[in-house]
């Protein structure tokens, strides 16, 4: 056995899937989808072949040449990170046929009741396979060190539509006979309202790109290449379509940084409000939080950054979690220059600013366990979502415009143009990325210690803040909040949401309840649409242990299921030194009585929170 990644039971001398089949057949009334997946190998293969599963209920296996069943067996023991490997038994195959069903509880899935939806009248599911779910959808070698092309069949019923990061081939009537892929029995296939939507990948993906949505699903054009999507609520897809009209000026912005757009389509989908992330770089369609629309075309940095993938993390793919900072950091680096070419270097400047905080608290957060400081980390028994931080986004961003520095811009743009030509639909380890640096910029390792800013702990010395007006006004008027002094109207006028948001992170974790009252009674940041500004300030009325903002506390945890808001507000109510006996119970109770509607990852994540401290 020779493990290929932390995180997955794919043995390095078998060979990897180039192709998946898949048939899905949604069953909304129990949560499930009947299923199969037909495996290409890239090489025909003797002897045990392992791959990943989680919660998956495994049927048959088949070679699909001559319809026989081959040995398998799924292994009792559940790794609580890994999940469970299939183990098939193979004589000179290249392709394997599975049925399955998935499970309610899969982790990758968040099934929406009609009631938890926006128009209350039909149900709705979507995916979240980063970093190692897809394996609670269908088997595979669960690692980015694979990747594989793909076709689906969705069988869902015909009041709904679905979309995938995928060329969508056609919508119709199920056909009988080998249609179903065998994932269920004809008559339920063919059954009366169902209907199949068609989607093939020809661009080759690691599994943690696989994502679909299913639901009343309607879109608007906003581009060339871009169609928002979301659930089929005018008002929701006008105010969408309305934040995300940049979106074009931003992709040609990308093109002429890092080369062309290779993935045809631009398109954006908006999730429900319990959606985990900001944003994920499905590629050919983005899958997005409705808490990016805040009507001022600010959530175009989500939307930046999220395209910035479709070059580095989705054409060039860190090789296991260990090397994530080549997915994040890369995109963090170039989410920032589209930013800066759109929105202007004082934005920009802002963005590196929040970051650098955000970096400096991880330090905080990580001191007992500085392995996660560092760029390439040891992941080995470690659960990535469990430690997912700012370190790989900001440090590693840190670390490209420390190089950008030192060999100035235009050397710096024509490496990475290189880079990516070089790497594309490749994954890749921080080893290859410093071989590559090192001959393409020679004597490099004599002016910036290379090994010390990927494999040190903390933040190197030379990495900095940014230096502009703004910037520096803004922390000042933190510091001076300190002193009990607050910004006047006139500081504040020409404010806006990353400003604020910068203003709040600077303020010391704990101040007196009375400044904080004061603070909100002032600029009603408590009741602030955008949640990065009101989450900001709940931290502070939190960690100032002002109750009277609870109730608000209660209702943001249970109207966002975004981990960027549930882990500070539910970390915040927990941790500490001071006795937090009322906090604990409270954020206890939250918990049970918003489980339910946080996707299964949030879940996890929030559950671990609370067990470190209580
Ligand atoms: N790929 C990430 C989201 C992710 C990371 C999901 C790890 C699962 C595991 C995505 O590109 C991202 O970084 N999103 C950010 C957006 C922000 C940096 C603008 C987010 O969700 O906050
Ligand atoms: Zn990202």
């Amino acid at each position: 056995m020779a493990p290929i990644d932390p995180h997955s039971f794919t043995d390095a001398t078998h060979p990897l899937t180039s192709h998946i089949s898949l048939s899905f057949y949604f069953d909304f009334s129990t949560s499930t989808i009947f299923s199969s997946a037909l495996l290409t190998l890239c090489a025909p293969h003797t002897g045990d072949l392992l791959l990943d599963t989680r919660s998956l209920t495994i049927k048959s296996v088949i070679d699909p040449i001559n319809n026989t069943k081959l040995p398998f067996s799924l292994s009792s023991d559940v790794d609580p990170i890994k999940g469970q490997h299939l183990t098939v038994s193979l004589t000179n195959h290249s392709k394997i046929l599975i049925t399955f069903v998935t499970s309610p509880s899969s982790s990758a899935l968040q099934w929406l009741t009609p009631p938890q939806t926006f128009n209350k009248k039909f149900p709705f599911v979507y995916t979240q396979c980063q970093s190692i779910h897809a394996r609670s959808i269908f088997p595979c070698q669960d690692t980015p060190a694979s990747r594989v092309r793909y076709n689906a069949k969705l069988n869902i019923p015909h009041q709904l539509s679905a979309v995938m990061s995928a060329r969508h081939v056609e919508r119709r009537a199920p056909l009988a006979g080998s249609d179903s892929g065998f994932a269920c029995d004809e008559s339920l296939w063919c059954a009366e309202g169902r209907v199949v939507e068609e989607f093939t990948m020809e661009q080759p993906i690691p599994p943690y790109l696989f994502a679909f949505a299913v639901g009343e699903i309607a879109y608007r054009e906003v581009g060339p290449r871009t169609k928002v999507f979301a659930e089929a609520v005018p008002a929701v897809l006008d105010a969408a379509a309305k934040e995300f009209a940049g979106t074009e000026d931003m992709i040609r912005v990308g093109e002429k940084l890092f080369g062309d757009y290779d993935w045809e389509r631009f398109d954006l989908l908006v999730l429900p409000p319990s959606f985990p992330y900001g944003g994920m770089e499905n590629p050919r369609m983005v899958f997005l939080t409705p808490t990016v629309i805040k009507g001022d075309a600010s959530g175009a940095q989500v939307v930046a950054h999220e395209l910035a993938h479709s070059w580095t993390g989705n054409l060039i793919t860190n090789k296991t979690n260990d090397h994530f900072w080549l997915n994040e950091g890369f995109t963090t680096y170039a989410e920032r220059r589209i930013v800066e070419a759109v929105q202007g270097e004082d934005i920009a400047a802002l963005n590196i600013g929040i970051g650098w905080k955000g970096l400096v608290d991880e330090m905080e957060r990580f001191k007992d366990n500085m392995e996660f400081t560092k760029l390439l980390t040891n992941q080995e028994g470690v659960d990535p979502d469990d430690v997912y931080s700012q370190v790989p986004y900001e440090k590693g961003f840190q670390f490209l415009w420390r190089i950008e520095r030192q060999i100035g811009r235009p050397a710096f743009d024509e490496f990475l143009k290189k880079y990516i030509a070089a790497f594309k639909f490749q994954s890749i380890d921080t080893y290859m990325f410093l071989d590559f640096l090192k001959s393409n910029v020679p004597g490099i390792e004599k002016d910036i210690d290379l090994k010390m800013w990927t494999e040190g702990t903390g933040i190197p010395s030379d990495a900095m803040e940014p230096v502009s007006n703004i910037y520096t006004k803004i922390v000042s008027l933190s510091n001076e909040f300190k002193q009990g002094r607050m910004p006047s109207e006139e500081e504040v006028a020409s404010w806006h949401g990353q400003e604020w948001e910068l203003y709040l992170e600077n303020l010391p974790k704990s101040v007196e309840p009375s400044q904080v009252t004061a603070l909100d009674y002032r600029y009603r940041l408590s009741e602030s649409k955008d949640y990065e500004v009101k989450v900001a300030f709940l931290q502070l009325a939190i960690g100032s242990r002002c109750s009277e903002y609870y109730n608000i506390v209660e209702k943001t945890l249970k109207e966002v299921g975004r981990m960027k808001y549930l882990r500070p507000l539910y970390t915040s109510l927990v941790q500490g030194n001071v006795k937090k006996e009322e906090e604990k119970i409270f954020a206890q109770r939250v918990f049970s009585e918003a489980r339910e509607t946080y996707h299964p990852i949030a879940q996890g994540v929030v559950e671990s929170i609370l067990s470190k401290h209580l």
